[in-house]
């Protein structure tokens, strides 16, 4: 599809991976929506383009993704004041990693919530109006490469959030292909963000009773290595991603063997396929590409 004219909603684009999103799109001709937990990464974002002569194409919205209610309210804000939006990024996430016999409920509402329920809620505020407006369009989901490299415990949470959004991408596709709304789901590898304050991003009604404070704590003191991806460049792929419906972008190719073994360990647990049939009620769906 074409960038240019669109408006783009991106939540968790006011830092990061989401922010270097946003400045791509809005190199190749789109509005931006802003959605962000955090004001003061909003003011940030908001000045970054104000300074560039590019404000009257920026607005911000403060939201917590997990919170539905504010998402149906985004929807209805970006509409009146961008229109649209025409693409969709769920990008928002936080790390909720740390010792997986620490982790208490809280710890994992809290991950699910935002990693994996905060995806769904937007699709389910604004896949309704991309489909009533009928331009197509497109939704981007941020998931990880942590979704589909086994991961050790420590990362159990988010593993399970980011492989949810992968499937998410995957089996909603041919629902959003019957009104022109293409797919991606991006699988980065390590990309410079502020991602190690997550702490400070935990919506409070998910502080008291969680396990992994100390781990917050020690995470805040994580230092960006310079090796690690620049943000934009994951925005190009993202454009290249919308312009030629890509359902897959992964940032980095460092951990294929281990995907390959992955698949390869469940291929080889499956015993010689034998026909059945699969009963009247249940449809297979159709290979369209
Ligand atoms: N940075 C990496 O190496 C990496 C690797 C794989 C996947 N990811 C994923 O990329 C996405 C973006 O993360 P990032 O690394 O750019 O981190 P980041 O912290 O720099 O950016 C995330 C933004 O989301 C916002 N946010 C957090 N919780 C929110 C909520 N509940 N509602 C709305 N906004 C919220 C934060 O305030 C922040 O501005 C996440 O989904 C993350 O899991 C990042």
């Amino acid at each position: 599809m074409e960038i240019a004219g669109t408006t783009a909603f991106i939540t968790g684009g006011a830092s990061g991976i989401g922010f270097g999103i946003a400045q791509r799109l809005l190199a190749n001709g789109a509005r931006l929506v802003l959605a962000d937990i955090r004001q003061d990464h909003l003011d940030e974002a908001k000045q970054f383009f104000e300074e560039r002569q590019q404000g009257r194409n920026v607005h911000t919205i403060r939201l917590d993704v997990s919170d539905r209610e504010q998402m149906r309210e985004a929807a209805k804000e970006c509409e009146a004041v961008m229109g649209g939006p025409e693409i969709l990024v769920n990008n928002a996430g936080i790390d909720p990693s740390g010792p997986f016999e620490q982790a208490t409920y809280q710890d994992w509402d809290y991950g699910l919530a935002i990693n994996l329920m905060g995806p769904i809620n937007g699709i389910m505020e604004f896949a309704p109006g991309m489909r009533r407006r009928g331009k197509g369009g497109h939704i981007v989901n941020t998931a990880s490469l942590a979704g589909l490299t086994p991961m050790p415990s420590q990362m159990a949470i988010y593993a399970v959030a980011k492989a949810g959004v992968i499937t998410l991408t995957e089996s909603m596709r041919d629902s959003m292909a019957k009104d022109n709304i293409g797919c991606t789901v991006l699988m980065p590898g390590p990309i410079k963000s502020r991602i190690h304050e997550s702490g400070q991003n935990r919506p409070d009604r998910f502080r008291q009773g969680s396990g992994l404070r100390e781990n917050e704590e020690q995470l805040a003191q994580r230092v960006v290595s310079d090796t690690w991806m620049e943000p934009t460049e994951v925005g190009d792929m993202i454009v290249d991603a919308i312009r030629h419906n890509k359902l897959y972008v992964a940032t980095h190719g460092n951990w294929k063997e281990q995907v390959e073994a992955r698949f390869k360990a469940m291929i080889d647990a499956m015993p010689e396929a034998k026909p059945f049939d699969f009963g009247a009620s249940l449809s297979v769906p159709k290979k369209e590409d």
